[in-house]
C-alpha cells in the first residue's frame, strides 16, 4: 500500500532529471499554499497532477515555470534556475488553465499556432520557413489542418484546446505542461484527448506533466500520479485503478487515506 513517506521521489542530480523541487514552501500572506515539496521529473516520463481545487496545482506549474517568484527552497528545469531559463524558455511548452477565448478574436487557427514561434525566433525576427511548416506539421498531428484558417473563437473548446496543444509544440520543446487541458470536455472527448498527448509524447520523446480532474482516465494514460493538496504524495498507479480508492485519493486526505490502507489491509 502506499505510504506517502516511503515513496516520495527524493531529489537527484541526475542529468536525465528534466525537473525538481526540494523543499519548496509558498505562501500567500499567512496561507501556506504549497507545503515543504519536494519531487523530481525524469525525461520521458508522463506525470499526471490531480488534487481538489485550490491544492495549488496551478501554483506549482507556476513556480516551477519561473512565473512565479521562488520563496522557500529550491528548484531546477533543465539543470537551471526557472528566473535563468531566458534563451533556453523554448524546451517548456505550457498551456496554461484554460480561459474564455473571445469568439470575436481577430486570428486564425494557424496564427495562433505561429505564435509559438515567436520565442525561439525572437519577437522582432521574421517567422523561419521552418517554424512555419512546423507549425502545419503540430496542427495536422493535432487533427485541425483543416481548420486552419477558421478563426480561434469559432473553434469549440476541444478544437481550441488541440490548438493550443500546437501553439506549445512549435518551439520543438522537450518538456509539455498541461494545466487542466480536459476539462470543460466531456468523456469521450477527455479520453480522445489524453490518447492524443499519449501519442505525441512518444513520438515527439517529450516529458509531460499533465493536471486533471479525471483521475481515473489519467491514472490510465500517465507513468506516475502526484496528488498535490498543499503536500504532495505519490500513488501506486495499479492502485488508482482501482475505482473506490480514487475518491480517498483525489481528495488528499492522508487521514482518510490511512483509514481505507487500514480497511484494506
Ligand atoms: N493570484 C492569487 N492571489 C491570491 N490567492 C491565490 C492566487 N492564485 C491562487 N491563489 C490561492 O492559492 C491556492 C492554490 O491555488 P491554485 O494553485 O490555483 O490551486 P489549483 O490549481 O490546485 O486549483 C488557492 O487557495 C487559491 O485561492
Ligand atoms: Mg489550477
Amino acid at each position: 500500500m502506499v505510504n506517502s513517506e516511503t515513496t516520495m521521489k527524493p531529489n537527484s542530480t541526475t542529468s536525465n532529471v528534466v525537473a525538481s523541487m526540494k523543499n519548496v514552501t509558498f505562501r500567500r500572506g499567512e496561507h501556506i499554499i504549497l507545503d515543504n515539496i519536494t519531487f523530481h521529473i525524469d525525461e520521458g516520463i508522463f506525470l499526471g497532477l490531480i488534487g481538489p481545487n485550490g491544492g495549488g496545482k496551478t501554483t506549482l506549474l507556476k513556480l516551477m515555470l519561473g512565473l512565479l517568484p521562488l520563496q522557500e527552497g529550491q528548484i531546477e528545469i533543465f539543470q537551471r534556475a526557472p528566473g535563468d531559463l531566458e534563451s533556453q524558455r523554448w524546451l517548456i511548452g505550457y498551456v496554461p488553465q484554460r480561459h474564455e477565448v473571445d469568439k470575436n478574436f481577430p486570428a486564425s487557427t494557424l496564427d495562433v499556432v505561429l505564435m509559438g514561434a515567436i520565442g525561439k525566433a525572437g519577437l522582432l525576427r521574421r517567422i523561419s520557413k521552418e517554424s512555419r511548416q512546423r507549425a502545419e506539421q503540430m496542427l495536422e498531428r493535432v487533427g485541425l489542418a483543416d481548420l486552419r484558417d477558421r478563426p480561434i473563437g469559432r473553434m469549440s473548446g476541444g478544437q481550441q484546446q488541440r490548438a493550443f496543444i500546437a501553439r506549445a509544440l512549435v518551439s520543438e520543446p522537450r518538456l509539455l505542461v498541461l494545466d487542466e487541458p480536459t476539462s470543460g470536455l466531456d468523456s469521450s472527448g477527455q479520453q480522445q484527448f489524453l490518447h492524443m498527448v499519449r501519442e505525441l509524447q512518444r513520438d515527439l520523446r517529450l516529458t509531460v506533466i499533465m493536471v486533471s480532474h479525471d483521475v481515473g482516465q489519467l491514472s490510465h494514460y500517465s507513468d506516475q500520479i502526484a496528488c498535490l493538496n498543499r503536500r504532495l504524495h505519490w500513488h501506486d498507479k495499479s492502485e488508482l485503478l482501482e475505482d473506490h480508492v480514487i475518491q480517498h485519493v483525489y481528495t488528499c486526505e492522508l487521514d482518510a487515506y490511512a483509514g481505507l490502507v487500514r480497511e484494506l489491509e
